[in-house]
């Protein structure tokens, strides 16, 4: 029995992260590099909160390894909107897959399932908690386009909220980067994730104004203001549409400045720069598949599988 889990970025080392990215690139170029070895796997996707690209993206990959999902469906059509625990639903769920995939509104929900279950459980998105998963796809896409040495990444948007944000900047201390977070007042960092930075080593900055580090970054990552997450519509309107970037804005950036969104956008990037070469977030999203296939390959390790690049517990027992 397996106590493996991917709960949050913080449990990954630079090991770790290389190892699942060599993976994914093994995979990306011979997706049956691990035929076989999952063809009696199964994967529940169970999805709280709305979802397009890891759902899909995770299905995508379980069944490219050979494998095969089930779905919990919406919450809506489940037994949670009879009153079922999170605890008992996983543990009912585990009895049908070999791994778990969970997104949930509550920061926590992953950890508190995965030890509830014997079988790995991967954080799909815990409120404004964390987003592995996701920020495995954006640094095999950041070393795709600029490698992750000597990085100076500009992280802009819902730093408050945004948990994509939070497990990326935690994996991006690993590789030393220089992080200008750039966000209206109200939506910067939430001080436990400061801590846990700078606890880390982090080389940190905040601004309110792109045009102060735009021109030195290699990286841009831009995100979508959380709305669903605001206690307050008035608040959300304040800021909505503030951080905004067109064509226009990056004539001041370098030439090989990658931008890179974890999708979906609202419109925080104009479509004037789909087109452009700073343009990497389709891209990105379709690194989804390899990328997962690579973790899944780690977490569920199949018959006759090497070393785990994800064998770490993640504090989740
Ligand atoms: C993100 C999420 O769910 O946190 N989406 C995704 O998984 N690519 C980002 C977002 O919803 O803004």
């Amino acid at each position: 029995m397996r106590h493996d889990h991917l709960l949050s970025a913080g449990q990954l080392t630079r090991e770790d992260i290389e190892a699942v990215l060599d993976r994914a690139a093994e995979l990306d170029a011979d997706p049956d590099a691990a035929a076989g070895r999952y063809d009696d796997t199964l994967l529940a996707l169970c999805f709280f909160e709305p979802s397009t690209r890891t759902k899909m993206s995770f299905d995508t990959a379980m069944k490219r390894l050979g494998g095969d999902t089930v779905d919990m469906g919406t919450v809506e059509s489940s037994s949670v909107k009879k009153g079922e625990s999170l605890a008992d639903t996983v543990r009912v769920i585990e009895g049908y897959a070999d791994g778990i995939v969970l997104r949930h509104p509550s920061e926590g929900a992953a950890k508190l399932a995965s030890q509830f279950v014997d079988v790995p459980v991967v954080n799909a998105g815990d409120g404004a908690g964390q987003h592995p998963s996701q920020t495995l796809l954006d640094l095999y896409t950041m070393r795709e386009r600029a490698g992750l040495d000597d990085l100076t990444v500009g992280i802009m948007g819902d730093l408050k909220y945004g948990r994509t944000v939070h497990s990326l900047a935690s994996a991006l201390t690993e590789f030393d980067a220089r992080m200008h977070f750039v966000s209206p007042e109200s939506l910067r960092l939430p001080r436990s994730v400061q801590f846990d930075l700078h606890d880390a080593g982090a080389r940190l900055r905040e601004h309110t104004d792109l045009d102060e580090v735009l021109p030195e970054l290699d990286v841009l990552y831009v995100t979508r203001i959380q709305r669903e997450r605001f206690p307050d519509e008035n608040e959300y309107q304040k800021v909505a549409g503030q951080y905004r970037i067109d064509a226009e804005t990056l004539e001041a950036a370098r030439d090989d400045l990658t931008v890179m969104h974890p999708l979906p956008r609202v419109d925080e990037i104009a479509p004037d720069v789909d087109d452009s070469e700073y343009a990497a977030y389709f891209a990105q999203a379709h690194n989804g598949v390899p990328v997962r296939m690579a973790l899944l390959d780690g977490l569920l390790a199949g018959d006759g599988a090497a070393d785990d690049p994800v064998a770490t517990d993640g504090g989740g027992r």
